[in-house]
């Protein structure tokens, strides 16, 4: 065995023996039983004296890792490795973890050659020359304000371009401590469930609706209840009491993508300041609204301050830079801050100052205009051939904004979408995002990530498979 010995890193050299041939057990490159070579060989070797290369084989035998053979030399010992070596293959002693980690679906890594999946923007189309200058500047001029540790409510000039940009794109009106940067939508959620909910506090959430805000609720402890969703959006009405926390995705309601009607949205927050529920509107793919005057918030609804704005940067920029934020009340934004501080402190510096400039150079509006002009040609085609060739196979929902338009279909849709995939086309369906069995089936074109000119061979494809 090869023993490479670090002096330099200031352990000594029988402390180095010691340690790497604990490790090479430990990981199994040596083998119960097998052989050490003799200390003299070793010794030699190494350049170290006999004493050295004993002592440390003494340590090891001490603690079991060795055993000497009188005449024989000295081996791994048999008994002792059985046990150390589970660490290879990981099975013999699992470490239990928390039973809703088994539910949770990781998106599964399946493309295809014309692909519907839902939720994905069009990064090829991201102004990769202008963040090539803007990141690049920050990392050169400013790497003492933006590399070292930073707020972690969130890099201030970022805070306020949001506050600047919400106010006009979404009439969200809020100051500079009102605002928290978080590393996505997903965090923004979660940093509001940890410092408002507490073990078996009870949440609603959209059904159908998004998996990953109601894994993490349960992760948190709550318990969490799905309620219906019909035309108008989610049945206030049915919201058990004793509700804690309502998710909700107003705008374009995840996945049926239909919008929540005013009278509802008026219901919701009327029902919040009654129950001293919180609300959480996950205002995620809002930017990209192709007709119609947009719908007032809740944020924008409600004047007791118990709704939290969660917005993402992931469908309007690109999901890997991962910002997002959250608009609360100040009090509220301090523990959240908190919250962030304690679980991984801030979202990195370069970024979010790239960010910032991004946006109050206008960078961020001209994107989003380029962006809505693209995504409403494919949402006005999807839209189209739905109703021109899956006359009696699809019913779609009516949608006008968002990166992803869903139709209901007559029969159940897994079997057609495992044989769509087969014949290349990936589509979701709405049973991905359902809680309780027995909700209508249907499919959710995704059209963030399919160019335009291959939407229509795709869905004459999809047409083939579902006659
Ligand atoms: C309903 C909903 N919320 C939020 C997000 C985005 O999350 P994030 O900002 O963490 O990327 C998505 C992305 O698919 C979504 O569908």
């Amino acid at each position: 065995m090869e023993i490479h010995i670090d002096t330099e890193a200031g352990r000594g050299r029988r402390e180095e023996i010691y340690r790497q041939i604990r490790e090479a057990i430990l990981d199994g490159r040596l083998r119960a039983g097998e052989a050490l070579p003799p200390t003299r060989e070793l010794a030699e070797r190494l350049a170290v004296s006999r004493n050295t290369v004993s002592a440390a084989y003494d340590r090891l035998a001490g603690e079991g890792f060795l055993e000497g053979r009188v005449g024989a030399g000295t081996f791994v010992r048999t008994d002792r490795v059985r046990g150390s070596a589970a660490r290879g293959d990981a099975t013999e002693f699992p470490i239990e973890t928390v039973a809703v980690w088994e539910r949770v679906r990781m998106p599964s890594g399946v493309h295809a050659e014309y692909d519907f999946q839902a939720g994905i923007p069009d990064v090829a189309r991201f102004p990769f020359d202008t963040w090539r200058r803007l990141l690049g500047g920050e990392v050169r001029a400013s790497s003492a304000a933006s590399l070292g540790y930073g707020d972690p409510a969130g890099h201030t000039g970022l805070r306020e371009a949001i506050a600047r940009h919400i106010a006009v794109s979404r009439d969200v009106r809020a100051s500079v401590d009102e605002v928290v940067v978080t590393s996505g939508a997903q965090q923004a959620i979660d940093l509001v469930g940890r410092v408002v909910l507490r073990p078996g506090d009870r949440v609603a959430v959209e059904d159908p609706g998004y998996p990953p805000a109601r894994f993490l609720f349960e992760a948190l402890g709550a318990e969490v209840v799905p309620v219906g969703v019909d035309a108008e959006g989610i049945r206030v009405a049915d919201i058990p009491s004793g509700t804690k926390l309502v998710y909700v995705t107003p705008s374009h309601q995840f996945p049926l993508g239909l919008p929540m009607s005013l009278d509802r949205r008026l219901d919701l927050v009327a029902w919040a300041g009654k129950t001293g529920a919180v609300l959480v509107e996950d205002d995620y793919d809002t930017e990209f609204r192709y007709h119609g005057r947009p719908l007032e918030p809740l944020h924008s609804l409600d004047s007791t301050g118990r709704v939290v704005y969660v917005g993402s940067f992931s469908k309007v920029l690109s999901p890997g830079l991962r910002l997002g934020f959250l608009v609360a009340p100040a009090s509220l934004c301090r523990v959240v801050a908190k919250a962030r501080f304690v679980t991984d402190w801030h979202s990195t510096g370069p970024v979010q100052a790239a960010l910032a400039r991004f946006i109050d150079d206008g960078g961020l509006a001209t994107h989003v205009r380029r962006m809505r002009r693209e995504y409403r040609r494919r949402h006005d085609l999807v839209v189209s051939l739905l109703e021109r060739d899956f006359r009696r196979l699809l019913t779609p929902i009516p949608a006008a904004a968002g990166l992803h338009v869903s139709a209901y279909c007559a029969r159940p849709t897994t079997p057609v979408a495992r044989r769509a995939l087969r014949a290349g086309v990936l589509v979701n369906t709405l049973d991905e995002y359902a809680v309780l069995p027995g909700r209508r089936p249907g499919l959710v074109f995704g059209y963030g990530g399919i160019p335009f000119g291959k939407i229509e061979a795709g869905l004459n494809r999809l047409r083939d498979v579902l006659r």
